[in-house]
């Protein structure tokens, strides 16, 4: 079968990767791709997502049997709806399914309708109000913008100042985007740990996947402002099994079930970023996709093909799959590589070496993310995450310890990173 993927990230290099190893597997491409994905195997495809008439040819042309779409703005978009409109098969949900990441208001509304817990939280489409509000509370807020914003449209604040500072930003300066900063959520501010759990939803079922820890935060002991993930692990042991299956009868189960009523059924990866509180789970927030990192981490475990899984998602025959995906036992640490700037401004075209000499450490796999070939053929930057350094071993501290021997290897103009990715875990021991 000829698969395409859509999107240019770690984890649409990780999807590729794994997709190639499927013996079922004819040609992949990766529209648009990286240099990671051209260099493992699939073709890369020069068209936008945007450009849905292009893609529809193609898909035409190639024979394409699976789209798997990667990143949130297609899916907003409605790219699922079309190709599938044009009989193609995809993975990954409709456009009405994935408004649960696309709109936090949409995602908080679902969530007080459907009883899951999650922070209280008030809507405003105006500053002033919005700004009378934070002023009026006595416990911290954070703010966000209701539409996608890359990750950065979340700002968690200490204290008022920085609660109304973060109105302004999004809802006078626009500094998200109009239409994603119209309407913003105000909600009381959580402490406690994160855990990532993902599941792969499709018609009645739903199969979680290990759970996995982020570090949204760009500095080491989560200081800085958010990004789109700074590094990852899998499985996290905060994501006990007790939690799980608490998750499951409190988040998934009646989110899943509520969209499904709603006549807005979800299909493909359903995030739920949650914060462990001393009161409890809370979901902060929902994704409709694969996470990036976490996707680099967990296909480095996963045994089972992967393209059966999502053929299977695509077909809404998931439940053949329960109790039945294999995992690689040894946990992974994925390191993000940034470049000097991100999450703010950052240039672009800096030439990365090391790259193989890591890649050929064992059990290191080097996931591209904001890479591109230079004319020449070499490996340049091309993003804010440059690359995913991911690494498996017998236990975590092995994993994180490959994880950071690779990392050493690779230096490009003005890259950081953390250096503390799994200590939380660690530390706990
Ligand atoms: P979101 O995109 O809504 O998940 O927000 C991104 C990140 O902001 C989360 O992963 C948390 O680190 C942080 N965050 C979001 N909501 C809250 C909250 N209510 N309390 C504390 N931190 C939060
Ligand atoms: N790593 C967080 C996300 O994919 O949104």
């Amino acid at each position: 079968m000829n698969v395409l993927v859509i999107g240019k990230g770690g984890r649409e290099h990780a999807l590729v990767w794994k997709l190639r190893q499927s013996p079922r597997v004819g040609k992949v491409f990766c529209a648009p791709g990286n240099a990671g994905t051209a260099r493992d195997g699939a073709t890369n495809v020069a068209i936008d997502h945007t450009e849905t008439d292009k893609l529809q040819r193609f898909c035409a042309k190639e024979q394409i049997g699976l789209v798997v779409i990667g990143p949130e703005d297609p899916l907003a978009a409605g790219l699922a709806d079309f190709l599938r409109g044009k009989g193609y098969k995809v993975f990954g949900p409709s456009k009405e399914a994935a408004r649960v990441e696309g709109s936090k208001v949409f995602a908080k509304e679902l969530m007080r309708h459907a009883d899951v817990p999650t922070a209280d939280f008030r809507v405003f489409d105006h500053p002033d109000p919005a700004k009378a509000y934070v002023q009026s509370r006595d416990y911290p807020v954070v703010v966000k913008a209701d539409g996608l914003a890359a990750g950065k449209g979340v700002m968690v604040c200490k204290d008022t100042l920085e609660a109304i500072r973060a109105v302004e930003r999004i809802m006078i300066r626009d500094e998200f985007g109009r239409t994603a900063g119209r309407n913003i959520v105000v909600e009381k501010r959580l402490d406690g740990e994160e855990v990532s759990v993902l599941a792969l939803v499709s018609g009645r079922t739903i199969l979680p996947l290990p759970p996995c820890q982020d570090h949204k935060a760009v500095h080491d002991g989560d200081k800085g402002p958010n990004t789109g993930g700074m590094g990852a692990y899998c499985p996290a042991p905060v994501g006990t099994p007790e939690l799980l299956k608490e998750l499951e009868d409190r988040v998934f189960v009646p989110t899943v079930h509520a969209m499904k009523r709603g006549r807005f059924p979800f299909q493909g990866v359903l995030y739920a970023g949650i914060m462990l509180t001393p009161q409890g789970p809370r979901v902060l927030e929902f994704n409709a996709r694969f996470g990036d990192p976490e996707t680099q981490p967990i296909l480095m475990r996963l045994k089972t093909d992967v393209l059966d899984l999502l053929e299977a998602v695509a077909d809404e025959r998931l439940d053949q799959f329960e109790g039945r995906v294999e995992w690689d036992r040894r946990p992974a640490v994925c390191v993000v590589l940034c470049s000097g700037g991100y999450p703010g401004k950052y240039d672009t075209g800096k030439a990365i070496t090391g790259i193989d000499e890591a890649d050929a450490l064992p059990d290191v796999k080097v996931f591209h993310a904001g890479t591109k070939l230079d004319p020449k053929g070499r490996v340049v930057t091309d993003g804010g995450r440059v690359l995913a350094v991911t690494a498996l071993g017998d236990d975590l501290a092995a994993a994180k310890a490959r994880a950071y021997a690779a990392v050493k290897l690779i230096s490009f103009t003005g890259m950081h990173f953390r250096t503390d990715i799994a200590d939380k875990a660690l530390k706990k021991k």
